[in-house]
């Protein structure tokens, strides 16, 4: 058939046609869509109606879903809604985007003001000034300018790297550029956000053209931003609020306020409620006096950020490894609604975690509709905190009862409260019974003492830990292997293809050409797509120390922990053997470990418990790829790559202050001194630590010997 027209096109059935009828369908249909969609968005003149339009959009995806090989890169299926990110070309970011720690509470705004003053070392009376300012309900974007001119545009992606989004970005109109009197380098970082009208009008059109709505005014935003097509960006109505910066060539002030003022002047939004406090009462004033004007602001907002004002004062307090200690996010109180608890599941997670999920009646929740949430554990289901106290006054959730849903943000949304009025009578719902044996293994689940979860004891014999391990160990922020998500781990696993992490890596030589089984023969694989998941297999061979060690999926270490540990150590090999070192408790290398800003207890056990448990694995892991050492932050300073102690007092700086200017500068701060000490900083008072590194001729320098040594640097 080669003088096919459109109408006889639509009368061949999927499931009667050949590989290359249905190539070329979709290659007509990739156009024609195209093309409709351009006269709809772009030049607001149709060239067909809804109902067709409608129509070669359901038989695209009825051919795509037959020959799911043949889906385009342009595919329709992939235009509207969020983009796939491997549309988008990467941007490393000049400066690490950063997030903000949260507070809920009074309490928690006092412990961060109380905790900026004892890092400092200020006086309670001493004045300190906050800039206070919405919390924009959007996603983060950097813009950065080279001699005023907007040069790119990045998403926040994972902190380091973001999405290309630059052509985007320019169809933005609070986006200015040229701009006049900036610096000649100027990362400018803020919000893109939708306003309410705007995202009402979006969605009474995409619903008219039979497009896909969105949840949320956040979603519309992100799903606009990243449209592969700036026409379709262009077509949507997003705004900017700038509030940061990233990298500069010359500073933009002195002050927070001062540097969001030069914003403004250079021809950015910035928000009309941004403020300057200087006390703890103003802050929360204005918290509360945001808050009463919220439903009024015309855009989503979902918190109140404060920020310590001088620049200088920001610079000395640093950053924790992806929060900054000088800012925080004050967040609003979750929306919440009633439902009825349809029934619980329980699912089993990576660490063996018996997880309780509610399945509700649907029911929207601060304009989501949620259909199930998290009930916790089994203590929360019967109504009592994990130290046996009562919550709820003792009553526990049934399935049956009417239950009071609540979310905050992007979290998964929880049950809060239970109504037992509305308990149905008639057939009394039971307690519930929460299982005490692994549903997916039949293992026994215990609860350890005074651990609130009961876990499955199955370890890898398990399906779903197996299973959920592997879907992390290749998810986003770990391996993040392209065409490796979540189904095909399940279904590779489900046929003993992939057992182990290390197994990924050997896929090729046992699936690949020449092998008598191979993955291009799989349902639903291809040549091309077997050919792409090697390539993207073999890409993921060179992985960050940082992502290895999240991608193990150890309890208690997530991505934070992640990077502070690989920050620390540097190296695989150096991580690899301070987790053997440190079995023992009472070694020198558990101290060290204990000593690491940010590594408890709990956290140090996990460790490792998981290094020694699985060191086989995890050593048969390691020998397949090629781990990039961690840059270390700051190799030119004096003190980079060397292990430091302090002991006595320090008159001029704090504890924490003098770690932290440590860290920054490429140092380690053990807990203890021994031979692999490289200096000791000893105040007045310095007693043991001072006489074991004269004894162990450790070098040893005095407060002021160490105000040089890092001020110089
Ligand atoms: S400051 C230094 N200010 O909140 C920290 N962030 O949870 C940089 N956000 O990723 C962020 N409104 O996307 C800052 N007024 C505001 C904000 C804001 C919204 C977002 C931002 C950031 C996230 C952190």
């Amino acid at each position: 058939m080669s003088t096919q027209n459109d109408a006889e096109a639509a009368q061949v059935a999927p499931d009667t046609m050949d590989t290359d009828a249905a190539r070329a369908e979709l290659a007509r249909l990739a156009d024609i869509i195209a093309r409709a969609n351009a006269a709809y968005h772009s030049d607001d003149a149709p060239i067909m109606s809804d109902a067709e339009f409608d129509a070669l959009r359901a038989r695209n995806d009825q051919i795509e879903a037959r020959f799911p090989d043949l889906i385009r890169p342009d595919s329709p299926s992939r235009q509207i809604g969020a983009a796939p990110s491997e549309g988008f070309a990467k941007i490393r970011h000049a400066r690490r985007m950063l997030s903000l720690s949260n507070a809920f509470t009074p309490e928690d705004v006092a412990d961060f003001v109380g905790g900026i003053r004892r890092f400092l070392g200020l006086a309670p009376d001493a004045g300190l000034a906050f800039t206070a300012e919405p919390k924009i309900d959007g996603l983060s974007l950097s813009l950065r300018y080279e001699g005023g001119v907007l040069v790119h545009a990045a998403t926040r992606g994972d902190g380091e790297t973001g999405e290309n989004v630059t052509a985007n970005a320019r169809t933005i109109r609070d986006i200015p550029t040229p701009l006049t009197d900036a610096p000649d380098i100027l990362e400018v970082r803020g919000e893109v956000y939708m306003a309410h009208e705007d995202f009402t009008a979006l969605n009474a059109r995409q619903a008219e053209a039979g497009a896909k709505t969105f949840a949320n005014p956040r979603n519309a935003a992100a799903g606009s931003l990243r449209q592969l097509d700036p026409g379709i960006t262009a077509a949507r109505p997003l705004r900017f609020f700038a509030y940061a910066w990233g990298e500069l060539s010359a500073p933009l002030a002195t002050t927070q306020s001062g540097a969001v003022a030069r914003l403004a002047s250079l021809g950015f939004q910035t928000n009309p409620l941004f403020q300057r406090c200087d006390t703890l009462a103003g802050l929360l004033d204005i918290y509360a006096r945001i808050e009463a004007q919220r439903a009024s602001l015309g855009y989503d907002i979902d918190g109140v950020v404060y920020k310590l004002d001088d620049l200088a004062l920001q610079e000395r307090l640093g950053l924790r490894s992806t929060t900054p200690r000088w800012a925080i996010a004050h967040k609003f109180p979750a929306e919440r609604a009633w439902t009825e608890l349809t029934g619980i599941d329980i699912q089993v997670g990576r660490t063996g975690a018996l997880s309780p999920v509610a399945r509700l009646r649907p029911v929207t929740v601060g304009g989501v509709v949620v259909s199930n949430a998290t009930l916790h554990n089994e203590d929360y289901i019967a109504g009592r905190d994990s130290r046996g106290g009562e919550i709820r006054e003792g009553r526990d959730i049934r399935i049956g009862d009417w239950v009071e849903v609540y979310r905050a943000g992007d979290v998964i949304p929880k049950i809060r409260d239970l109504d037992l009025a509305r308990r149905p009578k008639g057939s009394q719902p039971q307690p519930y019974t929460f299982p005490e044996t692994c549903p997916e293994c039949g293992s026994p689940a215990i609860r350890e003492p005074g651990d609130s979860v009961r876990r499955c004891t199955g370890g890898m014999i398990c399906p779903a830990q197996a299973v959920e391990r592997l879907k992390h160990f290749v998810s986003r922020a770990a391996f993040d292997i392209e065409g490796l998500g979540a189904k095909q781990v399940e279904a590779f696993w489900r046929d003993g293809w992939i057992t182990t992490p290390r197994d990924i890596f050997t896929l090729e030589d046992r699936f690949g050409p020449g092998q008598p089984r191979q993955l291009k023969n799989r349902e639903g694989w291809g040549e091309k797509s077997a050919q792409n998941l090697f390539a993207a297999i073999a890409d993921k061979r060179r992985i960050t120390l940082a992502r290895l060690i999240f991608a193990l999926g150890i309890r208690h270490v997530g991505e934070t922990s992640a990077n502070m540990l690989a920050t620390h150590f540097g190296t695989w090999d150096a991580f690899r053997t301070a987790m053997s070192d440190a079995v023992q408790e009472d070694s020198a290398a558990h101290a060290d470990l204990l000593a690491i800003d940010g590594v408890g207890p709990v956290m140090a056990r996990a460790l490792v418990t998981a290094f020694e448990a699985e060191s086989d694995a995890i050593d048969a892991l390691a020998t397949m790829l090629e781990i990039e050492p961690a840059e270390a932050r700051a190799t030119d300073s004096p003190v980079a790559g060397k292990t430091l102690v302090f002991t006595g007092t320090l008159e001029r700086m704090t504890r924490a202050e003098a770690k932290a200017r440590a860290e920054a500068l490429g140092a380690k701060v053990a807990g203890s001194v021994s031979a692999r000490t490289d200096l000791l900083i000893a105040g007045p008072g310095a007693g043991s630590k001072a006489k074991k590194a004269s004894e162990l001729g450790v070098e040893v320098i005095d407060e002021e010997g160490w105000l040089r040594l890092s001020k110089g640097a």
